[in-house]
């Protein structure tokens, strides 16, 4: 497949929301070991508190994993709630050694997930760690009795989808995710 540059972010004219989101959905039957190229010392592991400050500024500072500009990631405070009670969701970092390079992060409710934060550092793209962190996801959301995994990608997020679709995720119907803070 031909490599593509991670898009540029401009805000929508209209309202600064969205620039359009797509919607894609799996059922727990991707194929995660379709991809095998890890030449680096990966290892995935359970996301710790602190890990906290490094996955925080990847949320604060990458469009990527944003709804809107005005809503961006979880804060820190969420951060620090979530890590220290997961209960049966899904906390996932990829480290290189002893550098944290990458999160993978879903949210469950009963047999239904929701992945909201998928992320690698730019040094280390390319790699197979997202596959490698997707597919660890979807084994350990497999294996606690889920049988529907959701997110929501940006329209120009083409990685993402092209990385998404290679687990079998289907686009859903177009969206506009609304938001309101409280
Ligand atoms: C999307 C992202 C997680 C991919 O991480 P990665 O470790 O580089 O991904 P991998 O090396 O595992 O690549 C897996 C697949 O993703 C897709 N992909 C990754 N980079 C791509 C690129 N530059 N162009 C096109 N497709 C790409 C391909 O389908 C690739 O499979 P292939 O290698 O068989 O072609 C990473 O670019 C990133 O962190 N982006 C910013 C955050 C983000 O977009 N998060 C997702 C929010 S929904």
């Amino acid at each position: 497949m031909e490599r593509i540059n991670t898009p540029v972010f401009e805000p929508s004219p209209f309202c600064g929301i969205i620039e359009g989101v797509r919607y894609a959905t799996g059922y727990g039957e991707g194929d995660s070991t379709a991809h095998t190229k890890h030449p680096l010392d990966i290892h995935i592991v359970r996301a710790t508190k602190k890990d906290i400050p490094t996955m925080w500024a990847w949320g604060e500072n990458h469009w990527e994993l944003w709804n809107s500009k005005s809503c961006k990631w979880y804060s820190r405070a969420s951060l620090r709630r979530w890590l220290a009670d997961p209960q049966h969701d899904v906390l996932l970092v990829a480290k290189a050694g002893d550098r944290l390079i990458g999160m993978c992060v879903a949210h469950t409710i009963r047999d239904f997930a929701y992945c909201t934060g998928l992320f690698i550092e730019k040094d280390y793209r390319g790699n197979g760690v997202a596959t490698k962190l997707v597919g660890q996801m979807m084994e350990e959301l497999r294996k606690k009795g889920v049988k529907e995994i959701t997110l929501s990608a940006n329209a120009k997020n083409n990685c993402a989808i092209s990385l998404f679709e290679s687990f079998g995720f289907k686009k859903g119907y177009p969206t506009i995710p609304l938001y309101v803070r409280l």
